[in-house]
């Protein structure tokens, strides 16, 4: 038995922030922005839309396209590090009652951008144990509410928006998760960090004074470290399964930033027309940026049933993961 990927939803909220609308509101440009990341425009929730609001809509989709009930989704894992409630109760158990699911296993992972290759790997353990039938896994974050609007280096970057994919049991290999690797390293835990709110700087007077509750980023530091590693990261999972990169559909990265991208699929020898590119669209919207691609590319007809994607991810912890799937649909 092996855990696949059955369906994937996303989605997008209405309000847009162009680079331009940026340039009146911190000392930027609209060529900056495009020259060192890539992205002409992203998508931010309403003062009222909630993460989970994001998160129900891709997960109505993702079930609906899946062809099950509301019913047989027995495991719910959501990926966010902009959860509604700080401590509790989870996103997941919020996105459940929205969507009308009840007595189901249910929680959030921390692992910032990699979380939906985190959750992945979970719900594949789930499933290939025998433990859960169909697992609901959910990228979503709402990064405006993290980010600080007069902090040029961090607030350009980022977007809201919520992908979800539903993982089921199959028997083809042909059709499974072929395989999924997670990894962290807590050395480097300052290069991208909300310092404030948490059980070491909890809210305060000094936390709002210092604006710990945004986030903050040590960008060129994370941006070499990210390269190296998400191509190491490839290359490993690539030999261990004996491919190559000639035997992926798909090459579909973490989209944060146009260079790093292109550097890593240069270093894999990977045929630009494969590459999955959704950040200038979208920015990086963390833990929803690869079930958001992924969603695209359905969405846009390019993306067949069968067809083998290389998911490769990067963030926060900092964290990593790298994954093997085959579409599902
Ligand atoms: N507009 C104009 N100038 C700017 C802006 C801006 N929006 N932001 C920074 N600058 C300036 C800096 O102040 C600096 O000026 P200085 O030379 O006078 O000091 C100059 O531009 C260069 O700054 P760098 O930080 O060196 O720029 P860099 O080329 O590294 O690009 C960026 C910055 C885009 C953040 C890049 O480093 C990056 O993408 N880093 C990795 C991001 C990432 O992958 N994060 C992981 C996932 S995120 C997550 O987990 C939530």
């Amino acid at each position: 038995m092996y855990a696949s990927l059955k369906s994937i939803g996303a989605y997008v909220p209405e309000k847009k922030l162009t680079n331009l609308d940026f340039e009146k509101m911190v000392d930027t440009t609209d060529a900056w922005i495009q020259q060192r990341t890539g992205i002409k425009e992203r998508y931010i929730a309403g003062e009222d839309e909630t993460t989970s609001d994001l998160a129900t809509k891709a997960a109505a989709l993702a079930i609906e396209r899946s062809g099950l009930e509301l019913s047989d989704i027995d495991g719910i894992i959501c990926a966010t590090i902009t959860p509604d409630f700080f401590c509790m109760p989870s996103t997941a158990c919020v996105v459940a009652d929205k969507l009308g699911i009840k007595y189901v296993t249910a929680f959030d992972i921390s692992a910032a951008c990699s979380g939906f290759v985190y959750a992945m790997s979970m719900a594949k353990a789930f499933i290939e144990s025998g433990m859960k039938k169909n697992v609901l896994i959910i990228g979503a974050e709402k990064m405006s509410s993290i980010v600080d609007y007069s902090d040029r280096a961090t607030c350009v970057l980022f977007g809201d928006g919520a992908g979800a994919a539903v993982i089921s049991a199959t028997e083809d290999k042909k059709k499974a998760i072929l395989d999924v690797k997670t990894s962290a390293d807590g050395e480097y835990q300052d290069f991208l960090i909300t310092a404030g709110g948490g059980s070491k700087n909890p809210c305060s007077q000094h936390v709002l004074n210092e604006k710990m509750q945004y986030l903050k980023m040590k960008g060129n530091e994370t941006f070499k470290l990210a390269v190296n590693t998400l191509t190491k990261d490839v290359f490993e999972i690539l030999d261990d399964n004996k491919l190559t990169s000639n035997d992926i559909d798909w090459f579909v990265p973490h989209q944060a930033n146009y260079r790093i991208i292109n550097a890593v699929a240069k270093k894999l020898k990977m045929d630009e027309d494969k590459v999955v590119l959704t950040v200038a669209g979208y920015g990086n919207t963390s833990a929803a940026s690869i079930p958001m691609a992924i969603n695209k590319w359905y969405e846009e007809g390019k993306l067949k049933d069968g067809e083998l994607m290389l998911l490769d991810t990067f963030g926060g912890g900092l964290t990593w993961g790298s994954a093997l799937v085959h579409f599902n649909a």
